[in-house]
């Protein structure tokens, strides 16, 4: 695994000898080769087939040359395998049968129920043990955030907004809190068989943070978080934390017992890393939709972004930096748009 220490080394804050460089949502969506495989299966058929898991996740990296694979899964996955009856529509994204009204509800994801879950997610790790004997790079594994699986089983599924959630929120604390807990707890446990079965590194994908406000982040996201990584706290691989439109949070984020903050598009890489007091390495944060535009176009501002970061995260300082995208791939981008952006970063992010 050679390239092993470049995502590493960026993640303790020592100086790899260049930016290393992954896409969130880099398996699947844009690659002809996944959709000659997926075909018309359900998605969470293909998720308990290793074999298939394990081509899927090592597609982009033999494509793009990418310094790191993320494990082909679901956020969700781990709420189906609780017990939770859902479906992943196609275009749409999860749905879920009965969505939570009551905080009676939220006991389908009592204490048992969650402990129940590391048995019935072999297939998950015998999908990871796959991946790390064949793979060149290092793999990494994921969950989502609490509050933002929260909202899938509240509002019952995707929503710009998230209102139902944060009325239940607002009108049920301690329930939500609980709520929130357990479902840290899960997360926690689909982790932890990523680690034991060889994952190098962690995200969790809180992608929908962004609708709370300072307030409601601190009361209800931060324990959250945090209670995931002391349940994580037998292991040693580093931790990154995104989220989407999180520009007004990221002073708050610097209280999360994380390695690394994933930044959101909407923000400069500088902007972001001042509110952070330059106390955590930085993850991003290219806007996903310019790699819809000609590679000439964009050329200057992947390497101005591939700038700000070196400048931010490296040499002479205790921080490092990642490159990736503010948020996931777009499925329409044109996959010989990212293995140049890949190029241009591999030639311009020496240190
Ligand atoms: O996009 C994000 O914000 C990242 C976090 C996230 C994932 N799944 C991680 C993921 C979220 C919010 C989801 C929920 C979900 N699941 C959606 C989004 C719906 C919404 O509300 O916007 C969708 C469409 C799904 C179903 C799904 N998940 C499909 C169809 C696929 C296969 C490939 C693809 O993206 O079309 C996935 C895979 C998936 N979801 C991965 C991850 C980290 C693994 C692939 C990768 O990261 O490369």
């Amino acid at each position: 695994m050679d390239k092993l220490s470049s995502l590493l080394q960026a993640l303790n804050g020592s100086t790899p000898t260049s930016v290393p460089i992954w896409f969130m949502r880099q398996a699947g969506r844009s690659l002809p080769e996944y959709r000659d495989i997926k075909g018309s299966t359900p998605i969470l058929d293909l998720l308990k087939n290793p074999e298939i898991v394990k081509t899927i996740t090592l597609q982009p990296v033999s494509r793009h040359n990418v310094d790191a694979a993320i494990l082909y899964s679901d956020i969700v996955l781990p709420l189906l395998v609780a017990g939770i009856d859902l479906r992943i529509e196609a275009g749409t994204g999860p749905k879920i049968t009965e969505p939570f009204n009551t905080p009676n509800d939220t006991e389908k994801l009592n204490g048992d129920v969650v402990n129940s879950i590391p048995s019935k997610l072999d297939f998950v790790g015998e999908a990871v043990k796959l991946i790390v004997s064949e793979a060149n790079v290092p793999l990494i594994g994921f969950a989502g955030g609490p509050f933002t699986l929260a909202c899938y089983l509240i509002d019952g599924e995707s929503s710009k907004t998230w209102s139902k959630t944060k009325s239940f929120m607002r009108t049920f604390p301690e329930a939500f809190s609980l709520l929130l807990n357990n479902l840290a707890l899960l997360c926690a446990q689909f982790i932890r068989v990523q680690l034991l079965s060889g994952a190098s590194v962690f995200q969790v994908f809180d992608s929908w943070v962004g609708v709370l406000d300072r307030c409601d982040f601190e009361r209800f996201v931060v324990p959250s978080i945090n209670a995931i990584r002391s349940s994580l706290s037998d292991f040693n691989q580093p931790m990154i934390y995104f989220g989407v439109n999180t520009s007004h949070l990221l002073d708050l984020m610097t209280s999360l017992e994380v390695d690394c903050i994933g930044i959101d598009w909407r923000i400069s890489l500088t902007s972001a890393a001042e509110s952070m007091n330059y106390n955590h390495s930085i993850q991003g944060n290219l806007d996903p939709s310019l790699l819809l535009s000609p590679f000439d176009v964009i050329k200057p501002i992947i390497l101005q972004t591939l700038e700000e970061g070196m400048r931010i995260g490296g040499t002479n300082t205790k921080i490092g930096y990642i490159f990736n995208l503010g948020h996931g791939v777009l499925p329409e981008t044109n996959p010989a748009t990212i293995t140049k952006t890949v190029e241009l970063v591999h030639e311009f992010g020496r240190y």
